[in-house]
């Protein structure tokens, strides 16, 4: 018995100076003048998607960090269909007014996340059997949310993740149901339920050249209907040690000669391996935990938080030299610890995505960050 507690405490004792070794590599936040909005204010946009607990304003370091740092917020989950749309003939806007208001009392913009994607749909969609009804549901869902906050919130991604790798259009209830139109029908009503607001495709690996040929021939084609597209949002959920950055310039440049603003949307460089060496950030991916897989689960070494600076200062530094095509870069999410990278491809995993860190100080990838501005 004695043994075993012996042993039990060198443990805890070993992760804690493991830990404490790499918050020293961190700082406090205190200076105003390293504030992410501020050093970005004539560039582009900075921004971090929220969880339920930041948007009902009960976690009070989160609030202090986004109001100093960030120009934009997105609601991380609050406004996707199983949320605000949970049944046929019900809505519930909560939450989803909750983050207006929190966005108009601290003069933070608010993007919406997202009016129709195949994922976390309410069960009721799910159902849906003839072409009819799921055009009714179309139509209804976006008349209804999109019209009560416009004006209110700067752009909603109207389609999320609707291309295969391949570029062609994904296999979703959507496309099965309504056939290839429904993209531009999604356009066409946002457009006349919200005037006033920026209407967005968003997709992950869109940068990759296949699915992003498919990105502009779909972005072309709505274009073509004479239906409004502000935006495309490049979700970017890369690997720190593995950013796309030939394909994330050809984008930029690709994007922007048809006119619309170019966003990344979702940006996190995690550390951690991915059990199929791709970047492909299906929410529906799923693998087996094991340790190897999880490899700095009692902290981050220095020397990974010093090559995910690297990368993320050459990756900022690309977006500054494009600042006249990139008009938001928003990170999705506040704190390491509350990434969705920390539970997904594999559950309980230690991720490293952000520029802050567990504790809300700031890491050497903030810094790099900060700098890539300058
Ligand atoms: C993720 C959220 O971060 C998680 O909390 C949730 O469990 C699943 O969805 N692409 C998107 C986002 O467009 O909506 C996803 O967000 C991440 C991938």
């Amino acid at each position: 018995m004695l043994v075993i507690c012996k042993k039990k405490y060198t443990l805890i004792a070993i992760s804690s100076l493991l830990i404490a070794a790499s918050c020293s590599s961190t700082k406090k936040l205190t200076d105003k003048k390293s504030s992410l909005q501020q050093t970005y204010k004539n560039i582009f946009l900075v921004g971090a998607a929220l969880n339920t607990t930041q948007i009902e304003e009960k976690d009070a370091a989160a609030d202090a960090l986004v109001k100093q740092h960030f120009s934009v917020i997105t609601p991380e989950n609050i406004m996707k269909c199983e949320i605000i749309h949970p049944d046929w003939n019900r809505y519930d806007f909560m939450l989803a007014d909750k983050i207006v208001a929190y966005g108009k009392k601290n003069n933070i913009a608010v993007v919406g996340h997202t009016l129709i994607w195949h994922s976390q749909l309410s069960p009721f969609v799910q159902k849906i059997q003839s072409k009819d009804s799921l055009q009714t549901f179309l139509n209804n869902h976006i008349t209804t949310i999109a019209s009560r906050y416009d004006g209110k919130i700067k752009g909603w991604d109207v389609v999320n993740e609707a291309l295969e790798e391949d570029g062609t259009l994904r296999k979703s209830i959507f496309l099965s149901k309504l056939g290839e139109d429904y993209i531009v029908e999604a356009f066409r009503i946002a457009q006349k339920a919200a005037p006033n607001t920026e209407l967005y495709y968003n997709d992950y690996n869109i940068e990759q050249p296949k699915k992003r040929a498919g990105a502009i021939e779909l972005i072309k084609k709505i274009q073509a209907a004479g239906v409004r597209i502000d935006g495309v949002g490049i979700q970017g959920h890369w690997r720190s040690y593995r950013v796309p950055m030939k394909e994330i310039e050809e984008s930029i440049k690709e994007f922007a000669t048809l006119g619309i603003k170019v966003m990344f949307t979702e940006l996190d460089l995690g550390v951690l391996p991915n059990p199929w060496d791709s970047d492909a950030a299906d929410v529906n991916l799923k693998a087996e935990y094991n340790a190897k897989m999880n490899p700095y689960a009692t902290g981050l070494p220095d020397s990974v938080a010093a090559a995910q600076a690297k990368s993320y200062g050459d990756l900022f530094t690309l977006f500054v030299k494009h600042k006249d095509k990139i008009s938001r870069v928003t990170f999705w999410g506040v704190n390491d610890g509350q990434s969705w990278l920390n539970g997904w491809p594999i559950i309980g995993r230690t991720n490293y995505p952000l520029l802050f860190d567990r504790n809300f100080k700031y890491k050497p990838a903030f810094t790099t960050v900060i700098a890539a501005a300058k």
